[in-house]
């Protein structure tokens, strides 16, 4: 398998891919910043949220295939804490989604066993996008499946800034000391608390930025970019990012 993999190319077919895939050292945590939705849409003549619409069909897709190959975390960016800045039409669209996905989805998410999780100032999105949201977590919260933690409203700053905030109120009531604090203590004020970190962050579109994603979390992660954009992302594309990983040698730093 991995002298096959060592001459991985990346015009394979799908069932090649697949070959190419080793099912034993599949990425445990995949990570995806999912962009792309506005051009897609705009290269088509189409208004932005069209894209979004066409963007939820995918997370679909990538979602079962994630679960077939045994991934055991799938956190997706759906939405930043600086995607307010849009206009509020193409807000107000994206803050529908996920009731959409939901209302659509989540029978066959249940059925599949996965469990749905949240990452983000949840308390901030409308009432009826929170409820949708933390009925599909209650809902699935006994699977034992996939997790699809979804990043809704998520910023890696306000993330970070609001650990050292609750560290700091810990040590004001003498329940713990500076010296003590150490990175696993900031690991369990992060949203990512009882998650390992990703193994694989994908972005697609084209774009090589983090934009406030996992800022502490990615410190070890695998990194792909693509130029596909999101609504055009399928299975086949998933299988290459994952192929690519498990060409690449993690060092931690050692030799
Ligand atoms: C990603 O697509 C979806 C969200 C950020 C919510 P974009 O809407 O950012 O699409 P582009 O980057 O403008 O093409
Ligand atoms: C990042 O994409 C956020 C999500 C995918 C939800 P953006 O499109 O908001 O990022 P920038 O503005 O290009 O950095
Ligand atoms: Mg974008």
């Amino acid at each position: 398998m991995l002298g096959k993999l060592s001459k991985w190319k990346s015009n394979l077919t799908a069932q090649e891919l697949k070959e190419e895939i080793d099912l034993v050292e599949i990425p445990k945590h995949i990570a995806i910043i999912m962009d792309g939705n506005g051009r897609w849409a705009k290269n088509r003549g189409l208004p932005r949220i069209a894209g979004h619409r066409e963007g939820m069909k995918v997370v679909r897709k990538v979602v079962q295939k994630a679960n077939d190959l045994g991934v055991e975390v799938l956190t997706l960016y759906a939405f930043s804490t600086e995607n307010w800045k849009r206009p509020k039409t193409e807000v107000d669209y994206l803050m529908k989604l996920p009731e959409r996905f939901l209302n659509k989805e989540l029978p066959s998410l249940i059925e599949e066993n996965v469990k749905v999780r949240l990452m983000g100032s949840i308390e901030e999105l409308p009432e009826h996008t929170k409820r949708a949201v933390i009925k599909a977590v209650k809902d699935t919260e006994n699977n034992t499946g996939l997790i699809l933690n979804f990043a809704l409203n998520y910023g890696s700053r306000f993330e970070l800034m609001n650990a050292v905030k609750e560290i700091s109120r810990q040590v004001e009531l003498g329940k713990l000391k500076t010296d003590d604090i150490n990175e696993s203590i900031l690991e369990q004020h992060l949203m990512t608390a009882e998650l390992r970190d990703p193994d694989l962050l994908i972005r697609t579109s084209g774009e090589i930025r983090l934009s406030n994603f996992m800022l502490w979390q990615v410190a070890y992660s695998e990194f792909w970019f693509t130029d596909v954009l999101w609504p055009d992302f399928n299975e086949s594309h998933l299988e290459e990012a994952i192929a690519v990983y498990q060409k690449r040698a993690r060092r931690y730093g050692g030799v």
